[in-house]
């Protein structure tokens, strides 16, 4: 199945994990490596559409035909994606955008005391929420990656959002093999997607939203 429906039209995604700085040389961040979200980018750019990333900081090379903006706080995040949404048909939230960051960052770098310290952290920016709540909000997809009741958290999350569509994994399904099971969360119910090589899913993936993407023009 080649996903023509995307072809031409503007996809938007967020990758990576975000980087909250602490002090000059210190900052909050989790273990996303960004190949999810690399990976689906490529599979967009491969099916004709126009794709920008916002990615926060990762190793990885931009896959080609991929316009990628570098970011490395959540704020930064959500300021380019904003920046970027004029005319933008898809949306893909893959990031794995830090909840909190700390309240201020320190201009210099922190110094030991032998004392304790607390470090108070405010809530971040829900991206993906902001964008589906917009008058205008493109197609909206979102992830989950849970540990259990991967139903209820997914399903919950697509409605709380306000999304087209979900697509949650356990963690635990992926965890260091070279395949992953996925289940699609949409309007229709959970649709289980064939257990597949981590290098094919995002193919899978992309050709799924291509097909709700599509069916949403025609409503
Ligand atoms: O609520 P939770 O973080 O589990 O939701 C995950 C989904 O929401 C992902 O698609 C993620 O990219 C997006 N998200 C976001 N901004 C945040 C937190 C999550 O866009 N601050």
């Amino acid at each position: 199945f080649t996903p023509k429906v995307l072809a031409g039209r503007k996809v938007l995604l967020t990758a990576g994990p975000t980087f909250e700085p602490v002090d000059p040389v210190r900052g909050l961040t989790n273990s996303s490596s960004g190949k999810m979200g690399y990976s689906l980018a490529r599979a967009c750019a491969h099916a004709g559409a126009e794709v920008v990333m916002v990615s926060g900081p990762t190793g990885l090379p931009a896959p080609d035909g991929v316009r990628r903006i570098g970011v490395v706080r959540a704020l930064d995040m959500r300021d380019a994606v904003i920046a970027e949404l004029d005319g933008v048909d898809v949306f893909i939230a893959v990031a794995a955008v830090a909840d909190y960051r700390p309240e201020a960052s320190a201009e210099h770098k922190v110094k030991k005391s032998g004392e304790s310290m607390t470090l108070t952290l405010v809530p971040n920016p829900d991206i993906l929420s902001e964008v589906a709540a917009r008058p205008d909000a493109p197609f909206c997809v979102g992830f989950a990656a849970e540990s259990r009741d991967l139903d209820t958290y997914a399903e919950g999350k697509r409605q709380t959002k306000r999304l087209q569509m979900v697509v949650g994994n356990l963690v635990q399904d992926g965890l260091g093999t070279d395949d992953n099971q996925v289940v699609l969360y949409d309007a229709d119910g959970r649709h289980p997607l064939p257990r597949a090589a981590k290098g094919e899913l995002a193919g899978v993936i992309v050709s799924a939203i291509a097909e709700r993407f599509g069916r949403s023009l025609l409503r």
